[in-house]
């Protein structure tokens, strides 16, 4: 299945993905020089540079990234790692073929970029992630998959976030295989 990768951070989730032999087809970014960009240009991946200084308003943005998607064939959308919240007419365009991996067990700790700083602040003993389809409501659409992770004494941000990822790489990719399944079998997704 073709994929259209939405980052804007380091891209560890895209080399995954780009590693484990996934059709990555395009790779859009709003922040052109972040680490998924760069990795989009050392493998010569299709990059998709759509900063918002270049652009009016979010949703003249999102117009112009879901053309350029569609452009290269893009069949599903993977937000790996992308820090805006996508506007309603660009979720309408890939309805239920957009796909986020979370850094939390959603519900808990939604709606923001700071998921991992959240669960430590409460203290809580296990969080994880969760790949799950988006939907208009910032990280309430249906859940695909989740993964426990232990929040271990000593932990940091960066030390949790870290075990939370290493659960990411193999869950996007199931999620991903999942999706393909249920699209094979003419399934719809939502
Ligand atoms: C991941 O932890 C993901 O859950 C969150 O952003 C992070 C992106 O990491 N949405 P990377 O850029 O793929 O390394």
């Amino acid at each position: 299945m073709r994929l259209g990768v939405l980052a804007s951070g380091r891209g560890s989730n895209l080399r995954n993905l780009v590693e484990r032999g996934f059709e990555v087809v395009a790779v859009a970014t709003n922040r052109p020089s972040c680490g998924a960009a760069a990795l989009a240009r050392e493998r010569s991946l299709p990059l998709g540079e759509f900063s918002q200084s270049s652009y009016a308003s979010v949703e003249e943005r999102d117009r112009a990234m879901r053309d350029w998607l569609r452009a290269q064939g893009v069949e599903l959308v993977i937000n790996a790692g992308y820090d805006r919240i996508l506007s309603r007419d660009f979720i309408t365009a890939f309805e239920g073929r957009i796909v986020n991996v979370h850094p939390s067990l959603l519900p808990a700790f939604g709606g923001g970029m700071d998921a991992v700083a959240q669960a430590l602040a409460h203290g809580v003993k296990v969080t994880g992630c969760t790949v799950h389809l988006v939907t208009e409501e910032v990280d309430a659409g249906p859940i695909l998959l989740q993964e426990a992770v232990p929040v271990l004494p000593g932990d940091d941000v960066g030390s949790l976030h870290a075990r939370i990822q290493v659960e990411e790489h193999r869950l996007l990719p199931e999620g991903i295989r999942l999706i393909e399944e249920r699209l094979a079998q003419g399934a719809s997704l939502r």
